[in-house]
């Protein structure tokens, strides 16, 4: 086991919901719940509620992250963010490529290897999130698709921007479903992640590295995903929504 190698880190994304100030009171409601852990604890949130959420986390150990981001530095593109608006704002952490963005927004493998240089560059820390449809599980292509899209995902990131990056393992079909992969179909997954950097960095540099699994974790199945070697800590959607479960998956990976 290797886990001590690499820091746990819980992130939420929070997807489309939540107002400003509805990001205010949650995220008084979860400060006392996760003061004191030993992990990373991340909220990603919708851009508008971003200031609100940097102001009710002040002074605690959460930290903020947006959803995307885009790589030209501005322009015209519309409906975008930059890099240089974000940071003004105080974000941390920026999630990449989530098969949300994918799926419904056109984003590929290509323009997700663009963003997350960006926010690499920017000096952001990077959620990539990758992940396999049910179909291209059922076909056997689970282990050279979450290799191929972390490769492409990776291609041009130095050794040192590589410290600022986490992976996120999302199987498409356990997102939003209540279908959770089992704790060992986690594990292969991440496995697969790792195995990837390993090919690219080397073994050693592999092991530093925290990959996440996403996909229906929640606060009574987050004890067993988070056991396992390859899981360094979790993306969670609709858990990360409601303060009581997210502290207890923060705390199941402070342990
Ligand atoms: P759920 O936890 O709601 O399944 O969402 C997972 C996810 O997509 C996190 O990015």
């Amino acid at each position: 086991m290797n886990k001590a190698k690499r820091p746990a880190v819980i992130a939420g994304n929070w997807k489309m919901n939540m107002t400003p100030s509805q990001t205010t009171a949650l995220i008084n409601e979860m400060k006392p719940l996760v003061a004191g852990a030993d992990c990373e604890v991340v909220l990603c949130v919708p851009y508008v509620d971003i200031p609100a959420a940097i102001e009710a986390a002040k002074g605690s150990n959460i930290k903020i992250g947006a959803e995307n981001i885009h790589y030209k530095a501005s322009g015209a593109y519309t409906g975008e963010i930059s890099a240089d608006m974000l940071k003004e704002l105080g974000v941390e952490y920026v999630i990449i490529g989530h098969s949300e963005r994918r799926q419904y927004f056109g984003e590929t493998d290509q323009t997700v290897n663009l963003r997350s240089l960006a926010a690499l560059n920017a000096g952001f820390k990077a959620i990539i999130c990758v992940g396999e449809t049910l179909e291209q599980r059922e076909l056997g292509y689970t282990e050279a698709l979450i290799k191929y899209q972390t490769k492409i995902a990776l291609t041009n990131v130095t050794e040192e921007q590589l410290k600022n990056v986490i992976i996120a393992y999302e199987p498409v079909w356990a997102i939003g479903t209540g279908v959770t992969a089992s704790d060992d179909q986690a594990d292969e997954g991440n496995g697969f992640v790792r195995k990837a950097i390993a090919e690219m960095f080397g073994a050693d540099v592999a092991e530093t590295v925290t990959i996440q699994y996403g996909g229906s974790m929640n606060a009574k199945n987050c004890e067993g995903l988070l056991s396992k070697e390859h899981v360094d800590g979790g993306l969670i959607g609709g858990a990360s929504l409601k303060a009581e479960d997210f502290s207890v998956i923060v705390k199941a990976a402070s342990k």
